[in-house]
């Protein structure tokens, strides 16, 4: 992990509420895919080029219409307000501020339209479908209308995975911050946090039906096999997303970074394939961009950055985790993460 990444680990761990902190880090089960996560970008080496003029490298990134400073981005994460005051106003403004896209939640702890307005940049809208779908459609629209440029339907999320440092699936949160975007939509005698629960019924034609609903593209988020992957963009999905919900759903789930070659090479030529999960230096994003990533989703450490030092520190993050793919682009003699091919990268021999 990059020093920086490492020290607002620490920094976090101080500034958090003790349950804060075991929320954020913990994973689903006996937290085996969580454990595995970053150690699963180490499982690959690399084959660099030589004799190339790197003497420019650029990451600029170009995702379903968001012009990008680098392929770094701000995973979805609930609750923002947990590790700041200003909440995901502050993420966004951070994440802005580095050129990077932010994924924001529909557990968002601030309005939408608040985050919208502190957004300097592009910022996508994490949609999950709760038991009331009319909610769930309420605020796809409401994204769209605050500028959200596409929608990502989380889909590994049919219950919320227990989570036994939390004694259960979450923290408790209350009222006016959980349903601080939903309470407004509610139909009237409705019980607030059954209706917002986890929809489990879902099928392919959500998809279409939330498309439909924002007029945006929507990005399939948690989804682990090709065969999976295909179903989905069949279905309309603009994108997809390799992730194991940070190890927080399905316990001893494949690593994103196992998973993703097989999405790749499902529907890699007809959408861009995303991913997360343990991302920690500009070394694991390189070993996804060759693997055919378009972008990298980040997740927990943006929440340390945001509890240990609010926007700026988030913005720091986000550019140094760039500057370290700059760096290791440029040792493995490519010039753009387009400018890679699956050739730099081989599973690691694991006869030694
Ligand atoms: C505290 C926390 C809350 C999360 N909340 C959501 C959420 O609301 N929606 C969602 O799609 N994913 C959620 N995730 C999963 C992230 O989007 C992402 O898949 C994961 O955190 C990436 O792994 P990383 O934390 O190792 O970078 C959450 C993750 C964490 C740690």
């Amino acid at each position: 992990m990059l020093a920086l990444l490492a020290d607002l680990r620490e920094r976090a761990r101080s500034a958090l509420r003790p349950d804060a902190w075991e929320y954020y880090e913990a994973g689903a089960g006996d937290e085996v895919t969580a454990g595995e996560a970053e150690a699963a970008w180490r499982d690959f080496r690399l084959r660099p080029r030589v004799l190339r003029d790197v003497s420019r490298v650029d990451l600029r990134t170009r995702a379903l219409g968001a012009d990008l400073a680098s392929p770094f981005a701000v995973a979805p994460m609930a609750f923002h307000a947990l590790a700041h005051p200003d909440g995901e106003c502050a993420t966004v403004r951070g994440a802005g501020d580095a050129g990077c896209l932010t994924v924001v939640s529909t557990r968002a702890s601030r309005p939408l339209e608040d985050v919208a307005a502190a957004a300097p940049g592009p910022w996508w809208f994490q949609a999950y479908v709760m038991r009331d779908r009319g909610l769930t459609e309420a605020l796809v629209q409401r994204a769209a209308a605050a500028g959200a440029g596409a929608v990502v339907l989380t889909v590994d999320t049919p219950h919320v995975g227990r989570k036994q440092r939390v004694g259960g699936v979450r923290i408790g949160i209350p009222d006016d911050e959980y349903l601080v975007n939903l309470a407004r939509h509610l139909v009237p005698g409705a019980v607030g946090r059954e209706a917002a629960e986890q929809d489990p019924s879902l099928t392919p034609d959500v998809i279409g039906r939330l498309a439909e609903v924002g007029g945006l593209p929507v990005v399939v988020k948690g989804v682990l096999r090709g065969d999976e992957a295909l179903r989905c963009v069949q279905a309309g999905a603009a994108g997809v997303v390799v992730s194991t919900h940070g190890g927080r759903q399905l316990d001893r789930a494949l690593p994103s970074a196992h998973a993703l070659a097989d999405v790749v090479a499902a529907v890699g030529d007809r959408v861009p394939v995303l991913v997360d999960g343990g991302v920690r230096s500009g070394t694991d994003a390189l070993v996804a961009l060759a693997l055919g990533a378009t972008a990298v989703l980040v997740g927990r450490p943006v929440l340390w950055a945001l509890a240990a030092g609010g926007a700026v520190a988030v913005t720091e993050v986000l550019e140094e985790l760039a500057a370290d793919l700059r760096h290791v682009l440029a040792l493995a003699g490519a010039t753009s993460p387009a400018d890679l091919d699956p050739a730099v990268v081989v599973p690691r021999r694991v006869d030694r």
